[in-house]
């Protein structure tokens, strides 16, 4: 690759007709973290999974923050820019169409500002435990682009009203927005991976 490097893995879709995926950790995850939810999800889809190139004592994460949910936006606009870049250069380099997003926690956070700052990179996006990522977003034209936040009740890390503002946000920015609140916390259950398989299973039925 020329430009942005990530380290990441790439594994090749093993059947046709799903969007390829782009799996996005957590805070202290890595390139593999996500490759067996990613395979639960949408088994056959091609897989591109960065890591985060932010290090928060020795934890790669995708953006910097000022604190626990207090984040440096101007680095949050910066790291979403280069993390667009990668993914437009990655497609070129692995002939794979615009993915949908599967991202966790920080990952979830720097895929809900792709879809504000880069509308055009991401089919659409699983935004998993995710916040809302900038305080004043640009105004983005998501074009009915689907988007499935998955949020936990008793998440300590993401308040109800966040998680409510990102899902209002992300609609009037035109995008089909799934929000579902799940006896859960920050963790994922069970419950996420088969709410995301099933809706990743009716976006390529009305893809087909
Ligand atoms: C963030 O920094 O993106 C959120 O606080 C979630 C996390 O801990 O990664």
């Amino acid at each position: 690759m020329t430009g942005t490097e990530f380290i990441h893995r790439f594994e090749p879709a093993t059947s046709a007709g799903s969007p390829p995926l782009l799996l996005l950790h957590g805070t202290g995850g890595d390139e593999n973290d996500l490759l067996g939810l990613g395979r639960m999800i949408s088994p056959g889809a091609a897989l591109l999974s960065p890591r985060g190139r932010v290090l928060e004592h020795g934890m790669p994460r995708f953006f910097r923050r000022l604190a626990e949910g207090v984040f440096d936006e101007e680095d949050v606009r910066h790291r979403a820019r280069e993390l667009g870049d990668f993914v437009a250069e990655a497609r070129e380099q692995y002939g794979i169409a615009a993915p949908v997003a599967v991202g966790f926690s920080n990952g979830a956070n720097i895929a809900a500002a792709l879809l504000l700052l880069r509308p055009d990179v991401l089919a659409g996006a699983i935004l998993l435990r995710a916040m809302v990522p900038l305080s004043d977003p640009p105004k983005a034209e998501l074009g009915n682009k689907p988007v499935l936040l998955l949020s936990g009740q008793t998440d300590p890390m993401v308040p109800a009203s966040n998680s409510a503002k990102l899902a209002a946000l992300l609609s009037q920015a035109g995008a089909i927005v799934t929000h579902r609140v799940l006896p859960a916390g920050h963790q994922l259950s069970q419950a996420d991976v088969t709410l995301a398989r099933d809706w990743i299973g009716k976006v390529e039925a009305k893809a087909a």
